[in-house]
Formats: C-alpha cells, structure tokens, sequence
C-alpha cells in the first residue's frame, strides 16, 4: 500500500519527494539539531562558543567543516553534521536542552474570503494593516505575480529589520519587503518553483487581481485576506523542508521584526515539545509577541493524527467553502455519474473506449495490485486512447504516465484535486456502477465533461483529511484550535510549477487549485493579521482567544472538536471579542513545569531564573491552564466530575455584565460558578470555575458541550470536550 500512500501525499503536498530514509551505520553523519533555549544575556560571541563545542566531539577535523547554521539573533543553538555518538556527547555539555536529528518535514498542501464574510478593506483600517508584516515560511514565492504587484504600497514598515536577501534572481518590492532561503544548493534562491509558499502567501496578503481563474474554472477576483500587509518570504523547503531551515527561519523572522508567522508544513510523527523546530521556534516568537499560526496536517480522519500540539501554535484544521467543483461522466448506456475532480479538459462529445485496469495490466500485477493500476502495472499498449478504470488515485499518475486518453478513479474521500488529463473521482457507490457498466458490455465507452462549480448548500462541513486531535502530548490542551476553508482553494501558483503536481504535466498556470490544511493555515494567519490591525498591542494569546471564542460552531464529525477545534473563523467576530483569555510566557513555562521539564531545562528555555514551583503542581492541574477551550480525558463507562477554572479579561464595554449559558441538551452537566461577571473598567480581570458532570460513556467516544458568556452585544464562547478512551492510548506517540 505505500504506493497510495504515496500518491495520496503528492495531493495534498505539492512539493517534498518522499525519500525513504536510509538506515545507516552509527558512524554516518547526519545533520542535527542543538538546541540551547534562549539568548544568554552575556554579549558574547555565539558563533565561536558554537564551533568550539563542536570542535570537543570532533577528533582532528575541523569543526567549520561540520558546521551548518548558528541561531544567534532570537535563540541559542546551532546545526551541525555528526555522528550519533558525538551528537550524544553534545547533549551532555552544559547549556544544552536538546538534540536532535534534524527531520523532513512535509508541506500541508476565491471564493473562501467572500464565503467567510471578510469585506474588502476600508481605507480607515488600510493604513495600519499596511504596516503589519507576515512571515510565510514555506517553498518561497513567485515574487513578479500579480498577487504581488506592489502598486500603491509605500515604503517599508520603519519597524521592518530584515533584508531582501532572495538570491539570484529574485527581487524585493514593497509587497514582498523581503526574502531568505535556507539552501546551502548553488543558484538556490527564494523564487517558489513549487508553488506552495506562492498559493499561501497569497492566500493570507496577496492583492485583489481580477478575472482571476484555473483555465476558467472558477473565475473571479482573488485576494488574500488582508490584501494591504506586507510579506516576507522565508523559503524553507527546496526539494525538502527541513527542521534545520525551519530553525533558521525561525532565528531571522523573530529578529527581523514580523508580526506574525505563517507555516503551512510540519512533521508526519509528533514530538516532544523541546525537539520539535515548529514548537521551540514559535515558543521563541511568542515571547516577542509574535503568534504562530501552523496547519494541522493532513493524516485526519484518524484520532491523534494531529502534530501541531504547543499551547502556544495556532493549529489549523480545513473545511469546505459553499463553493465546490465537480465533474460527470456519461457513460454509453445513457447514465450519467457526478464525480469530483478539477477536469479542465473539454470533451468534443465523442465518446472514448473504456479499459478495466485490472483488465489492462501486464502479467505480474494481479488482483487489487492490478485493480489498483499501482506503478508499473498498466500495459500501455492496451490502456492507450483509452479511459481506464482504477480503484487507486495512484493511477492519476499512472494511466497519465502510461499515455491513457483518461481515468475514471475510485477515491472516497471528499475532494477535488486538479488532475493532468481527463479525469473523474468517484466515491464507491459511484464506481460500482462505472465498473459494472465497464464489464457489462463488449465495447463500453464514456465522456469525461469539463468541472462546472457548484453551490453546497452544506457548507462547511470539516474535510476528512484534516488531522484530528486529541493532543497526544498535553491531551488538557484542545488541539487543533480552529478551523477555516481548506478545500479547492484558487490562489496564486509558480507559474514553473505544474499544474497538478504530477510528473509529465506540463501545464503551467499563475494561479491554481490546492487543497490541504496548508491551505486553511494562512485563511487564519490573515485574520489573525486583521485582528492585530486593530489592537496591536494584544498578546499572542489575546488573539487567539478572540478569534477561536468567536467563531461559529461546528457539527457533523464524529471526533467534534477535536476534528474542527472551536468552530470555523469569523474574522468580523474576531476584532471585537468582548472577553479574552489571556496568557503571558510564565503561564506557558508554568506549564511546561506541570507536564515535567524540570528547571534546569526551563531555565535554559526561558532565558531567565524561573524556578518550577518547588512542590511539582498536580499534574491535573493542566485543565486549569487558560485555554479559550476546557479538553479533558475520561475513562470508558466511568462517570466523571471535572472543575475547571478559568480568568477572562474584559476587552469590550468598561462597565459590563456578563451572563453565562450552556446548551440545555448536552452529554454533559454543566454549571459554572458564578453565572454572572460584571467589569467596571477595561482590562479588569474575573475568574469562574466550570463544573463538568459526565456519566458512563463508550470507548472511543468523545462528548462535548460548551459554555458562553454574553454582555447582550458580545458572545463569548468555550468548547467543552471530552475524549474517552483508555488512557494507554491517548499518550501514544503517532
Ligand atoms: C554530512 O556528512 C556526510 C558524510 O558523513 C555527507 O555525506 C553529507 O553531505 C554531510 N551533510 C552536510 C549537510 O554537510
Ligand atoms: C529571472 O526571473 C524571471 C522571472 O519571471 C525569468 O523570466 C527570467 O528568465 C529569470 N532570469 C534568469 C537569468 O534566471
Ligand atoms: C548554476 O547556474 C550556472 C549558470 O546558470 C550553471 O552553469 C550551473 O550548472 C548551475 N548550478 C546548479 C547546481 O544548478
Ligand atoms: C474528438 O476527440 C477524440 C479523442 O481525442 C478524437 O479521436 C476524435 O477524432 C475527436 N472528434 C472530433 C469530431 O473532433
Ligand atoms: C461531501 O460533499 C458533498 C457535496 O458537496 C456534501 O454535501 C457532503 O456533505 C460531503 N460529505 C461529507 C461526509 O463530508
Ligand atoms: C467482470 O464480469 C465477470 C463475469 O461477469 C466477473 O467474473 C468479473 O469479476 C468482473 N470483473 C470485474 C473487474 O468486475
Ligand atoms: C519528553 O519530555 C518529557 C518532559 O521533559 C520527558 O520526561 C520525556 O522523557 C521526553 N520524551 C522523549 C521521547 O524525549
Ligand atoms: C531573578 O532575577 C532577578 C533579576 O534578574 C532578581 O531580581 C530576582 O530576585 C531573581 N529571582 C530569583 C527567584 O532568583
Ligand atoms: C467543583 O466545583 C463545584 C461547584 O463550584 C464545587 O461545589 C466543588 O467543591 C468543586 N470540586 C472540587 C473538587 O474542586
Ligand atoms: C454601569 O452600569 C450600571 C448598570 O447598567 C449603571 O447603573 C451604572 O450607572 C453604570 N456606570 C457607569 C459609570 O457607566
Ligand atoms: C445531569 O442532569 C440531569 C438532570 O438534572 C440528571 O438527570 C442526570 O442524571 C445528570 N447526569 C449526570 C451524569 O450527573
């Protein structure tokens, strides 16, 4: 099954050829990670301090030899190339935290702005989101698309500390103010021949270009979310992404002074907080105010599948917008089936001969090897000129490489990816009955017609690809966040990229259709943009909480929140909370102490003399960490009681009295303590306790409620989620 696997991937993730790792010898030198928390308040020299510990594990050689990067400008570390005996020796020096193989990482590979009720900017706003400055760490950008015309812009922020430094070919404006790339590759450069970093850099800033469409499908204006901010474009993924360039960017966008960064990408497995780059990275930018905003990932529908798990990411799920595309197929008996795909391939109303590709395939690939038309099975000389029928999306790849006229697939899940040549996905029921037809007949035959849009009127329901919590590591910590459009997303391309991301595909178009929670990332990044724009002195957290208290609820998924997190954005809702949930960076290394990094660790971290408590807090303390989200674990067929405590801060009306409701037919018993908070100045802070009353639930379910503060203008709500299950299976690393 790796085939579909791998194939299943290429969708979603547009760049990053899945190399299998080769296990090797200890004595093979790999790239890994030495982390050493923050900056030392001593001025001395980071560079030389990093080679000469190097140098201590290294016989003769020479440590500049082994050297990959410093981190000096936001934290303390290096990478360098070692054997897995000199890095252990490194992990015992003094002021380390970590080490770590430096891993591949795997991109998360307009409608949606309209959809989410986000109005083109007023001139009032513009101004100050003119000044506000997204870091994209991801495959770079296409720097000369119109998306990133810099018409009308004036000069850089004057906060702006970084550089246009892009390489070869590559040129700042004042919409992209600036550029790093991360390759050590000769002529690498920041320019995005993948097209990836251009799709989600657009998507979260990119300006309003009209008549924008995928050769016509789906024509209209294009616009990122806050079309007036500025880019800069760390490129971390060539023909990989890895921890190492992920670091760097980390490293240079803090110090560089963006206000926000965006991370379409992450790691297939999760890890320990302290040696995963996302989480050590964005732990440092928190600390400087600069939130982070990470997709998910794509390993949904399975539990647990979610690896973007620090308290301090905003983790991102993927929806549906109302808009999706689909295509039919007539088959030569008369039926017509709808199947889903972007087909931009117009019929000329002939009909084409149908070939099963099991029945289509050379001797060596049998049964659903053979059904699956997996690589190097299809016979090309019996699937020329002709639609073939596979139960695989490899055959996507596959019938088009083999030269089929087109495919008619079998793929149950609820998308539609851009496709090299004429294509339509079919969910089971559908197939059937394309396959039965196929071998009902001597000479069956079928036209594939051109994707149309249509209206679901559905909208949105969560994608099943889209990762699922709950959070493996800190299962208190309700993961993913939120969730926003995900699903056939047009934004800008590389126009060097090929236009489905499969192999022979020679279509070259400046903006496209991708799909992934790489997509739904920077529909959030922007809004989290837009938020700042109006309170610029708001915390990480601050924005977070109002974006996820005010987003409207979800249903529809077995997992619930731990599918969709709090609901889908509302970017209107999200500047005027009314309440927030606050957290400085001591709450978070607080927690960090709870869940057992001991205070050495914490100090090197935190960069100062923080003491964990010296009575370890309850670990079940966690559930009153003040997450704008109340998760907790129960077991099976055990009844529960659970009391949370949580702190809101009044940012709405000076004076004003806050009433709490919960949902009248809910799973749970809910009650809070006091059920009413009044404020008489801004910033005042009130605490409540929430009671949670639960009785024997089943294995493997998961139950929710919520509860919601209003004033009579603002509403403030909090999921309320329960995963119950046996508790050897919520700590398993994936
Ligand atoms: C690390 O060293 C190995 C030899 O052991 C070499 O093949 C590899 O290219 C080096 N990697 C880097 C990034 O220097
Ligand atoms: C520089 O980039 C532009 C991008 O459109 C391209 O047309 C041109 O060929 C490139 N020049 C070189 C020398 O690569
Ligand atoms: C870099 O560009 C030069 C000049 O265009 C070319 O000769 C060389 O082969 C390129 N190197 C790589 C590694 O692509
Ligand atoms: C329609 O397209 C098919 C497949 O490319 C071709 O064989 C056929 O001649 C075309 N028919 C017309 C009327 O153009
Ligand atoms: C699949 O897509 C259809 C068509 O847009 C939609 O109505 C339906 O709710 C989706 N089903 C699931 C399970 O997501
Ligand atoms: C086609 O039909 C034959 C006979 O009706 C049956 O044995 C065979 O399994 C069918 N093949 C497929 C791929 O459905
Ligand atoms: C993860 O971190 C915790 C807390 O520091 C530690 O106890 C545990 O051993 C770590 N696990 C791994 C796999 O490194
Ligand atoms: C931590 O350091 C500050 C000064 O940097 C000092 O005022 C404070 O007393 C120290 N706290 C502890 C617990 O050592
Ligand atoms: C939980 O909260 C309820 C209601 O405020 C209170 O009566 C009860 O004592 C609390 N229980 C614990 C264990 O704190
Ligand atoms: C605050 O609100 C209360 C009740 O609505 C009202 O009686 C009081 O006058 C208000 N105080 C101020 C200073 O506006
Ligand atoms: C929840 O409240 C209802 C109504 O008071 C009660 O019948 C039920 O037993 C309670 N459930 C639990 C688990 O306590």
């Amino acid at each position: 099954m790796a085939n579909w696997k791998f194939v299943l991937f290429c969708m979603f993730v547009i760049l990053g050829t899945n190399n299998v790792l080769v296990s090797g010898t200890n004595d093979d030198r790999k790239v890994h990670i030495i982390y050493m928390g923050s900056l030392p308040k001593e001025d001395y020299s980071l560079a030389s301090h990093h080679l000469n510990m190097l140098q201590q594990v290294l016989d003769d050689d020479f440590a500049e030899n082994f050297l990959v990067t410093s981190y000096k400008r936001s934290f303390n570390g290096f990478a360098a190339n070692l054997t897995d005996k000199e890095a252990e020796n490194i992990g015992r020096m003094e002021g380390v935290v970590s080490v770590f193989e430096s891993k591949k990482l795997q991109l998360h590979t307009t409608r949606s702005w309209d959809f989410l009720g986000l109005p083109e900017t007023t001139k009032e706003t513009s101004a100050i989101e003119s000044d506000m400055i997204i870091g994209v760490f991801d495959s770079g950008v296409w720097p000369e698309s119109d998306s990133f015309n810099d018409e009308g812009f004036g000069p850089s922020p004057k906060k702006w500390k970084g550089t246009c430094a892009g390489g070869k070919n590559f040129t700042c404006n004042n919409k992209i103010i600036g550029a790093r790339y991360y390759s050590k590759d000769n002529n690498a450069s920041a320019r995005d021949d993948a097209g990836h970093g251009s799709h989600a850099a657009s998507t979260a800033a990119g300006n309003k270009v009209k008549g924008t469409s995928f050769n016509g499908i789906a024509e209209g204006t294009a616009r990122g979310g806050v079309p007036s901010a500025r880019i800069a474009v760390y490129k971390v993924c060539d023909s990989r992404c890895t921890d190492a360039a992920v670091l760097g960017a980390f490293d240079d966008a803090i110090a560089d002074g963006v206000d926000l960064i965006t991370i379409s990408l992450g790691s297939n497995s999760q890890y320990n907080f302290t040696e995963d780059p996302i989480a050590i990275g964005s732990f440092h930018a928190m600390e400087k105010g600069i939130l982070t905003v990470n997709s998910g990932g794509n390993n949904g529908p399975l539990k647990h599948s979610t690896v973007s798990l620090a308290p301090w990411l905003f983790s991102v799920a993927a929806s549906s917008t109302d808009r999706r595309i689909i295509d039919k197929v007539s088959l030569g008996n008369g039926v017509t089936l709808t199947g889903q795909s972007v087909n931009t391939f117009t019929s000329n109303g002939t009909k084409i001969p149908l070939v099963i590709g099991e029945h289509a395939s050379i001797p060596n690939c049998k049964g659903p090897i053979a059904a699956a038309c997996f690589e190097n099975c299809l016979d090309p000389k019996q699937v020329e000129g002709k639609i073939v029928l596979c139960t695989s999306p490899a055959a996507l790849e596959t019938g088009f490489q083999s030269g089929a006229f087109g495919s008619i697939i079998l793929y149950d899940k609820n998308m539609s990816v851009v496709v090299p040549y004429p294509t339509s996905i079919l969910d089971t029921q559908t197939y059937t009955l394309a396959l039965s037809y196929a071998n009902s007949t001597t000479s069956p035959q079928a036209e594939i017609l051109r994707s149309e849009t249509i209206i679901d009127t559905n909208a949105p329901y969560l994608t099943d690809f889209s990762s699922r919590g709950p959070n493996a590591i800190v299962p208190e910590i309700m993961k993913p966040d939120i969730t926003a459009p995900g699903l056939e997303i047009l934004a800008a391309y590389s126009p060097i990229g090929s236009a489905s991301g499969i192999g022979g595909d020679k279509r070259s178009s400046k903006y496209t259709f991708l799909t992934g929670t790489s997509m739904a990332c920077p529909h959030v990044a922007a809004i989290a943009v837009y938020v700042k724009s109006f309170h610029p002195d708001w915390s990480p957290a601050a924005i977070k909480s109002s974006i996820m208290t005010t987003s409207t609820p979800m249903k529809g998924t077995e997992d619930k929140e731990f599918a969709y997190g709090s609901g889908q954005v509302n970017p209107i809702k999200a500047i005027n909370p009314g309440l927030i949930f606050d957290l400085s960076k001591d709450d978070y290394v607080n927690l960090l102490c709870i869940i057992g990094y001991d205070t050495p660790n914490i100090r090197k971290i935190s960069g100062d003399n923080t003491t964990c408590p010296s009575s370890t807090p309850q670990r079940s303390t966690v559930k009153d960490f003040n997450y704008p989200a109340l998760a907790f674990h129960a077991h099976p067929n055990q009844p529960f009681v659970v009391n949370f405590t949580r702190t809101v801060t009044n940012v709405g009306f000076a004076n004003s009295t806050y009433k709490v409701s919960v949902p009248t037919s809910s799973d749970l018993n809910v009650t809070v303590v006091p059920q009413v908070i009044s404020f008489k100045s801004l910033n005042e802070k009130q605490s409540f306790v929430v009671n949670v009353v639960g009785g024997k639930f089943p294995q493997e379910s998961v139950v929710s409620s919520s509860l919601e503060w209003t004033d009579g203008t603002h509403n403030v709500r909090s999921p309320i989620v329960v995963d119950v299950s046996q508790p050897e299976e919520r700590s398993h690393f994936m």
